[in-house]
């Protein structure tokens, strides 16, 4: 990073790069989840949720590949064995269902995933509102971003 877009970061670059990870762990589990479950599942309304988690999946991916920048960017690395993604996490991972057809299931654990993610962008948001903005927009982004997400699981709900 440049002279001055270092020096617009008053916070502790090392806790900035520590919660990116984070985030950045999460969202390649997340990704990981829903990829698996849109080829797993099988059923009655399967084929209207399968398109919903490629969509998912490949935007979490995106959201990884965003945080990993700033990461970079921040002169860090980020998490670079898939198996220290679980350490690094914030929400965990859970296994999809052995059931294909367990579509509750799929349903309640991406929602779940999803209010993890909002809780914690939106406390990440906050905490770097005044002392990093890039990295704070870039929180704000994935918030609204999982927010959206969140809405369109919750209308599954109610579905038939
Ligand atoms: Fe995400
Ligand atoms: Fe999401």
């Amino acid at each position: 990073m440049g002279k001055q877009g270092k020096e617009i970061v008053k916070a502790n670059v090392k806790d900035v790069i520590k919660d990116l990870n984070t985030a950045y762990s999460d969202e390649w589990l997340a990704h990981f989840q829903y990829w698996y479950m849109a080829k797993w599942i099988k059923g009655m309304d399967a084929d209207t949720l399968r398109p919903v988690l490629e969509e998912q999946s490949a935007d979490e991916l995106g959201h990884a590949g965003k945080l990993a920048e700033r990461i970079i960017q921040l002169g860090g690395r980020p998490v670079a064995h898939p198996a220290h993604l679980l350490r690094w996490c914030g929400c965990g991972f859970k296994e999809p269902p052995s059931k294909r057809t367990d579509l509750d299931r799929v349903i309640k654990d991406v929602l779940q995933a999803e209010a993890c993610a909002i809780k914690f962008y939106s406390g990440m948001a906050e905490k770097y509102r005044g002392t990093d903005l890039v990295t704070h927009e870039l929180f704000e982004d994935l918030l609204k971003d999982e927010v959206s997400d969140e809405e369109q699981w919750e209308g599954f709900l109610d579905a038939p």
